[in-house]
């Protein structure tokens, strides 16, 4: 049973339209609307039509907001550049979308405390090109760089292809504001390197996935931008040799590089396609992509040469070095279009971004394999093979109907889920639960944690207003 959610009335939308102008109302327009009711989620399956759409231009407007949507009891989703993967920007319940697009300005760049201030509809990469001048850089690198915003980053606690060195987004936020659910104003955090002056509010609100505040303001801990960096593209002739050597080069080569990325065969081919790219052998079984960057070239040169070796002694038959920016990127855009290029050749399909302990990975891909047979479908593979979180891919056997598809689905995915966790790892390393995986949780995570996770909400948001149907299953969804 849905909680009992107020449909939004003109009567509504018309004190809407006082807190943030008319023009930044959309209502009544199937059309318009449309955009608004899914994420980057190929399946339809997961998608809801908002009543309303509104476009705040500041923390004020989106506080007024939460407190007219409490009294009324309307749901309210936030919603950055809608490029999520779990529906955490799909209105669930319908009522608001709220956007964070017009809050897009970089306040404040800070080198003497290495720091910056920025809203959270800033596009990720613009926060790097801001700071080149400077000669300091942000270490988060989602795949969605170009496209996604600060604040759904900071959401979704985005992890990427660099977190094998820099770890992922929450490890950079310091400081927070941000809009409570029901319509407060606070600043969690500030410019503090060290910080234990009472519970780790600020850290609770990153990954939270929109359940219990908005942000308006993010500030972010920077580091010096590395001199020399490199790219090795290895390859293997399978999968399992390729995966194989992760372990390997994290324990053997004496160095943690800056990314570790995996990709099978299948990945590398669909994604060359869809950008009409070659790579230099994409033949190969498997391909392992690592940067590795540092304060100068020589050290650099030294730490690639250990990690080819490593490369070479796990059954690589060939490592190619990418030593100019050109292509470096070149590679690094086939990398990140994969997931884009796998929705363009079938829509039917679940992305997941399971994670394991990094000595685990390679029984992931062979589990994979096992499973595949077992349900008689393709499971394309690829990811962050250094930090153990890979990116399985369960695709639609074309002899099967929709409803088949619909109806097996649930199978793979717990027969993955259980193959990771029998590892000791989870169902989602960075994209997250929403309500794409909301039905999963009991799988990995305890009654007692389930029960903690739902107090929190509560005790935020008594009204369940904000972004309901995602990350905690409340009772009456059951
Ligand atoms: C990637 C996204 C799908 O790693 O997380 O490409
Ligand atoms: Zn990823």
């Amino acid at each position: 049973m849905a909680p009992a959610y107020s449909p939004v009335t003109p009567a509504i939308v018309q004190r809407l339209e006082e807190i943030v102008g008319a023009r930044n109302v959309i209502f009544g327009d199937a059309e318009k609307l449309e955009p608004y009711s899914h994420d980057e989620v190929a399946d339809t399956h997961y998608a809801h039509l908002p009543d309303a759409v509104v476009r705040p231009g500041t923390a004020d407007e989106i506080a007024a907001v939460m407190k007219l949507a409490n009294a009324e009891r309307i749901p309210v989703t936030p919603r950055g550049a809608g490029s999520g993967l779990s529906g955490g920007a799909v209105p669930a319940y319908g009522g608001i979308v709220l956007l964070t697009d017009r809050l897009n300005r970089i306040l404040e760049v800070d080198p003497a405390n290495l720091m910056i201030v920025a809203e959270p509809g800033v596009v990720t990469n613009e926060i790097n090109e801001v700071l080149k001048p400077h000669g300091l850089f942000y270490a988060g690198y989602p795949m969605s760089l170009e496209t996604c915003y600060l604040g759904g980053n900071v959401a979704e606690n985005a992890g990427g292809g660099k977190a094998v060195k820099y770890g992922v987004t929450g490890r950079y936020v310091v400081g927070l504001e941000v809009v409570t659910p029901t319509g407060d104003i606070v600043q969690l955090g500030g410019k503090r390197v060290k910080d234990v002056t009472g519970y780790n509010l600020l850290q609770l609100m990153v990954g939270s996935e929109g359940t219990l505040g908005i942000f308006t303001k993010v500030t972010l801990k920077l580091l010096p931008l590395p001199k020399a960096s490199v790219d090795l593209l290895c390859l293997f002739p399978t999968a399992e040799a390729a995966i194989g050597a992760v372990p390997r080069i994290m324990t053997g080569s004496g160095i943690i590089p800056t990314a570790i990325e995996f990709m099978d065969k299948t990945s590398v081919q669909a994604s060359c396609q869809y950008l009409n790219e070659s790579m230099p052998y994409q033949d190969a079984g498997a391909m392992l992509l690592i940067t590795v960057d540092g304060a100068d070239e020589a050290q650099v040169i030294r730490d690639y040469d250990a990690i080819g070796e490593q490369c070479l002694g796990a059954g690589a038959t060939e490592v190619y070095v990418a030593d100019n920016a050109n292509t470096s990127e070149r590679i690094w855009k086939v990398r990140r279009n994969i997931a884009e290029a796998f929705k363009v050749i079938s829509p039917h399909q679940s992305l997941e971004d399971v994670v394991v302990p990094i000595a685990e990975i390679p029984k992931v891909v062979a589990g994979l394999a096992e499973i595949g047979a077992k349900h008689d479908i393709q499971i394309p593979c690829y990811g962050h093979a250094g930090d153990g979180n890979l990116h399985a891919t369960p695709v639609m056997n074309p002899t099967w109907t929709l409803d088949q598809w619909h109806e097996r689905l649930p199978g793979v995915l717990t027969d993955i889920y259980r193959l990771v966790a029998s590892l000791g790892g989870t169902i989602s390393g960075e994209h997250g639960i929403g309500h794409k995986r909301l039905r999963y949780l009991p799988l990995v995570l305890e009654d007692a944690q389930l029960a903690m996770m739902r107090a929190v909400k509560l005790a935020l948001d008594p009204n369940l207003i904000l972004n309901p149907g995602k990350l905690v299953p409340m009772p009456q969804e059951a």
